[in-house]
């Protein structure tokens, strides 16, 4: 296994993913972790990360300098490297030119991270501090035309640092170098499989659920899906799964789940119509963030009322996966900014004093899919857009009603079904249909009408932190427009939402 050390760059996950997409399995730390823990994990080699902190700053993040004497092949990348070069007796200045975007790289020496690879090809820098003088023991292995130490080398030692980003997709050879260093250097072999990770998480959770219960709450997405399926194959029948019908769902979701997911599992499936309670508490509210609090306020009283009917419940399950807790994870020890702190359930465990089972913590979203397959879960269920918590209450704007509800959600099927149907479901990150809150004068069947309207959202996105408009073909909007005015009651008139995110949300609300 690769250690990869983390000094706050955003690309942290991206070298993590580099790794585990070469089937060697990779774990993320913080520049934090004590010396004794690095060699409890015993890598084979480790990656020290960039990060935005300049390595003379104050409080700029330093590890134990004791890695360089363990005899294992160290990459420093970017800041990862100045470090390198500093704690080994190097000097870093700040750059004359700052080197931000693309640049060219010529190989000067031969270095196992170059293998048969042509020198000048494009590589992605972003740095103000540049290496200056090398420790003792190091060659430089490539330059660019700002920086003439742009890689360098100690090969007895196999120490290496690279001043370009070669995680970033825009670096040619980029994903290259970062393999030979795992296979030439590092020595790895392949068994990070998606096969060995399930057989050793079934094995774990065996062993840390022995014969007690183990509560999760479904929600017919992937993540959730997935680490049932995982959870059952370990304990079976010990596993018990709540499904919450909060009245928000889309058309047939608790048949689509059933279908795909339960019909193939002998699941221990509590349903819950829990519809009366969440639309009565929602009556009359229309404003987003209310509609927000009260559902995931009752969701947890829904949730406790049935968890306590089960005896000998001693653990919750829970579909997190791994970027959640890099991110937390830094909250605590790394520098990468925090971007949420990782609570699926709000207040939940403590409160229940129940263990958490996250048998997906470790993989990142494509893996998750992966095992999903690997553990015979429908692909449909795989490949399911994201659907947010609150539901259809953030898809219909102002009040919501057992009426509305049912025109968005005839609406939305439509819509999805033609986009399925043009191919294009799985490019998409998310289409839907909202309900607006206005009428419009129309003319149907020679007569006028003043109805309700919908308005089409379909992105595209890695990672919904941005999101860019799908450009949908016309003909397939024209479809989707005829049929949702002809087929859906109350509906005279479908517009097309062409807002990128960031300065719009996906969601309307
Ligand atoms: P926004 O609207 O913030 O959405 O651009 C980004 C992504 O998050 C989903 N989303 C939610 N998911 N609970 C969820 O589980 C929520 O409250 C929630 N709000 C938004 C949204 O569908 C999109 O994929």
């Amino acid at each position: 296994m690769i250690v990869v050390i983390d000094f706050g760059s955003q690309f942290n996950q991206l070298i993590a993913r580099r790794v585990r997409e070469n089937n060697v399995y990779c774990q993320v730390e913080p520049s934090g972790i004590s010396f004794d823990k690095i060699k409890q994990l015993n890598p084979d080699g480790i990656i020290l990360s960039g990060g935005p902190s300049s390595i003379y700053e104050k409080n700029s993040p330093t590890m134990d300098a004791a890695i360089f004497e363990l005899g294992i092949p160290i990459l420093g990348i970017c800041y990862g490297m100045h470090y390198m070069v500093h704690t080994l007796g190097g000097k870093i200045q700040k750059a004359d030119k700052r080197e931000y975007g693309f640049a060219s790289l010529d190989i000067k020496e031969a270095d196992p991270l170059f293998k048969d690879m042509n020198t000048g090809f494009q590589c992605w820098m972003s740095h103000g501090d540049s290496t200056i003088e090398l420790p003792e023991g190091f060659v430089v292995t490539a330059s660019t035309r700002n920086t003439s130490i742009a890689a360098i080398a100690n090969h007895e030692k196999k120490f290496y640092g690279l001043q370009l980003h070669p995680e970033v997709e825009h670096s040619i050879n980029g994903s290259l170098m970062i393999k030979h260093f795992l296979f030439n250097a590092c020595k790895c072999t392949t068994n990070w499989t998606m096969k060995s990770f399930s057989d050793g998480a079934i094995a774990q959770i065996k062993e840390a659920v022995g014969d007690k219960k183990v509560i999760m709450g479904l929600s017919g997405g992937v993540d959730s899906s997935v680490a049932a399926t995982l959870i059952h194959k370990a304990i079976g029948k010990n596993l018990f799964c709540i499904f919450v019908d909060n009245g928000l769902l889309r058309k047939n979701e608790q048949e689509d789940l059933e279908q795909s997911l339960l019909s193939k599992l002998d699941l221990n499936i509590q349903f819950v119509d829990a519809k009366d309670t969440f639309l009565t508490a929602l009556g009359g509210v229309t404003d987003p963030e209310k509609k927000r609090k009260i559902i995931g306020k009752l969701f947890i009283d829904v949730f406790e009322a049935e968890a306590a009917k089960i005896d000998n419940a001693k653990f919750l399950g829970q579909g997190t996966l791994y970027p959640d807790i890099i991110e937390s994870k830094s909250a605590f020890g790394g520098p990468t900014s925090i971007i949420k702190s990782h609570h699926n359930v709000g207040g939940l465990p403590e409160k229940m004093k129940l263990k958490l089972i996250e048998p997906l913590q470790l993989l990142f979203k494509d893996e998750v899919r992966k095992l999903g397959t690997q553990l015979g879960i429908d692909d449909d269920l795989i490949w399911r857009q994201p659907f947010p918590g609150p539901g259809l209450a953030i898809r219909i704007m102002g009040k919501i009603t057992a009426d509305r509800l049912m025109v968005l959600r005839n609406a939305d099927a439509i819509l999805l079904e033609e986009i399925r149907k043009a191919g294009l479901y799985r490019k998409l990150w998310q289409a839907f249909a909202v309900l607006l809150p206005i009428k419009s004068v129309g003319v149907m069947g020679d007569k006028r009408t003043f109805a309700d309207c919908i308005a089409i959202r379909a992105v595209t996105s890695n990672d919904a932190m941005t999101a860019d408009w799908a450009k949908l073909p016309h003909d397939l909007l024209g479809t989707i427009s005829n049929r949702i005015i002809n087929e859906v009651e109350n509906i005279n008139r479908v517009v097309f939402d062409i807002t990128s995110k960031p300065p719009g949300t996906i969601e309307w609300e």
